[in-house]
Parts: structure tokens; C-alpha cells; sequence
């Protein structure tokens, strides 16, 4: 062997006996001690000596599936990197050249995917719902990767990682979720697991993208941007999903960067150590200016780098509860 070659060694990661969720659906459904369970075993992946190489063999002889009937760029091929960093097999599934062009179901492509042998289903999807449901149907392990304006776990993970990375806590935290708040998946599991963790959560948009019923979430609601950032530990940008809109839900881009957009100058408001946070992808431009983009408050790319570790975390702690009950995939029966 190559004297210069380090093996990879197991990462120091925390007691999982407690966790004993099947599937990762949201961040509603997760108590505190998982969240934190989930983080701190992220965290012990980002600690490994091994850094970015295949750091464990947890997953090896395990298949994962991402099965995609949205666009991404960043949380399937975050998924396909941690699933390798695991030793898992990973298969890509594109919708747009698959059998649903011909009519075939959501639940029977998942059933046909399934026979090949799949252990654990990452599914994005634009019906709320869609991998709760495909949970109740299929063997595997399911994984929301977004489904449609409900939530996307793993960003809300992702997020209040790099929050807590930064901030050394969450309790205590006042989190600005800025922007399309109606549209947005992200914000949902983001509010979710960090009024959980004890975050004190504002959101502010303009009245239109943020829904009458938010507050029963247990956070503010603001829609001066001024006043909501001021003493914000964290900005929170969300993209105008321009997409998803029905109609116009604001007069024009133009006026909502003017509103809400994020600038130099609005920043000299803030504390000068907020932190600047986007789920991607960004609207340069519109909800943040390139110089907040890349500027030093901005931990952009470090939530991508983090989002891998999050989702090793995830696949990793699904595996442990599916050894425990001795469940093997489709072809193993
Ligand atoms: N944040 C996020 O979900 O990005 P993608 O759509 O690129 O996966």
C-alpha cells in the first residue's frame, strides 16, 4: 500500500439508539432531541479526520433512489454525494424521459423503482403530501426532498446547522425569514425546527406571500424590512418563486426589490455579524444584491457544503432504525 495513503476512519458520532423514525417527512413531525440528534450526528460527519473522502461504509450494499419530478440542482446531487459517502449505490431517476410521460403514476413508478431494489427513496415532488404518502405505499425509506409549498426537511436541517455553527446556539436566536414565505417550503420546515429549538422567529414579506394563519406557528410577523432586521442575528432570503405564482402578488420586481431586497446599505442597519442566508437558487438582483451575495456576513456556499453532512446524518440514522428492524429491500425478501 501507499505509506502516504490515510485510511478513512469512522466518524465519532453520538448514541443514535434513541432515534426511531422510517422515513424523514418533515420537520413537524420531529421532536427537539431528534433534530439535535440529527445535527450532532452532521456534525460528527463534518469532524471526521476524512473529510471529503468516503468517510464510512454504513450504507454499503444499500441502494438509494432520487426520485425527482422537480428540478434541483443542489439537494439531489447533495443526496447522491452523501449516499456515495456512505458506500451506498445511488441511481438517479429523471422524470422528464421516464414512463410518466406515458401516464404511468407517481406510486407505481415509485413500486416499479422499488423492484429493482431500492432501500431508501429520496422523492421531490410538487403535490404537498406526495412523500407522506408514497411513505404509506412502498418498503423503502422515504426522504422529502420538497413537496410543493409544504417542507423540505433537510434545508430546515441544513439552515439551522450552519446557524448553529456559526452562532454556537439556536436558543435565543432572532431569525429573520425574509421574503415568499406563501410559496415556500423552506420557510415551513425552517419555522418548524427552529421555534422547536427555542429561535424566536420573525417573517416578513410583503402581505401578500405571507399567509393569514402563520402566526399560529409561533412566530412574528412583520412587514417593514427595516424594523425586522433590527437586533436579527440571522436573514433568511427566500426566492421570489416567481414559478409558483398564480397572479401578481406584487406590483413588480422592481418595487419588491426596493421593499424587500436585501443591499449594502440595508445591511449598515443590521448587526454588523448577521448572518446572511439563501436556500439557493438566488435572484441576484432582486431579493439580495451581489455584493450581500458574496459579501463577508454571506454563508451561502457554507450551507451548501453542509447540506451533505446533513443528509449522510439523515440516511445514515433511517439505515440504523431499518437494521434494528431487519428490513432489507424488495429483492432481498
Ligand atoms: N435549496 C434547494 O432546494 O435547491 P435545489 O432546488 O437546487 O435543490
Amino acid at each position: 500500500m501507499n505509506e502516504t495513503m490515510q485510511l478513512p476512519t469512522e466518524p465519532n458520532l453520538p448514541d443514535v439508539s434513541s432515534w426511531n423514525q422510517e422515513h424523514l417527512l418533515g420537520l413537524e413531525s420531529l421532536s427537539a432531541d431528534e433534530i439535535r440528534l440529527i445535527l450532532d450526528t452532521a456534525k460528527a460527519f463534518k469532524e471526521s479526520e476524512s473529510g471529503w473522502r468516503k468517510i464510512s461504509t454504513a450504507l454499503a450494499g444499500k441502494t438509494v433512489i432520487n426520485l425527482f419530478f422537480e428540478n434541483s440542482t443542489r439537494t439531489r446531487t447533495s443526496f447522491e454525494i452523501a449516499a456515495k459517502r456512505l458506500s451506498a449505490d445511488v441511481v438517479n431517476f429523471s422524470s422528464s424521459t421516464s414512463s410518466l410521460k406515458k401516464g404511468e403514476t407517481i406510486l407505481d413508478t415509485a413500486r416499479v423503482i422499488e423492484a429493482m431494489g431500492s432501500d431508501f427513496i429520496v422523492c421531490r415532488h410538487m403535490c404537498p403530501g406526495s412523500s407522506a404518502y408514497l411513505s404509506n405505499q412502498v418498503h423503502s425509506a422515504v426522504l422529502n426532498a420538497g413537496d410543493g409549498a409544504h417542507e423540505h426537511p433537510t434545508q430546515g436541517l441544513l439552515d439551522i446547522f450552519t446557524m448553529r455553527e456559526h452562532k454556537k446556539r439556536i436558543e435565543g436566536l432572532k431569525v429573520v425569514i425574509l421574503g415568499d414565505i406563501l410559496h415556500s417550503r423552506v420557510a415551513r420546515s425552517n419555522i418548524w425546527g427552529l421555534t422547536k429549538l427555542g429561535a424566536r422567529v420573525v417573517v416578513c414579506g410583503p402581505k401578500t406571500l405571507i399567509p393569514d394563519t402563520l402566526h399560529r406557528l409561533g412566530v412574528e410577523v412583520r412587514y417593514d424590512l427595516d424594523e425586522a432586521i433590527q437586533g436579527a442575528d440571522v436573514i433568511n432570503l427566500l426566492r421570489i418563486q416567481l414559478e409558483r405564482q398564480q397572479k401578481n402578488l406584487f406590483p413588480s420586481i422592481r418595487e419588491y426589490r426596493i421593499m424587500y431586497g436585501v443591499n449594502q446599505a440595508r445591511l449598515n442597519q443590521a448587526k454588523s455579524d448577521v448572518l446572511i442566508m439563501h436556500p439557493g437558487p438566488v435572484n441576484r438582483g432582486v431579493e439580495i444584491s451581489n455584493d450581500v451575495a458574496d459579501g463577508p456576513n454571506s454563508v451561502i456556499t457554507k450551507q451548501v457544503t453542509n447540506g451533505v453532512m446533513i443528509r449522510m446524518a439523515a440516511l445514515y440514522l433511517l439505515n440504523t432504525v431499518r437494521e434494528r428492524m431487519g428490513k432489507t429491500n424488495r429483492m432481498c425478501d
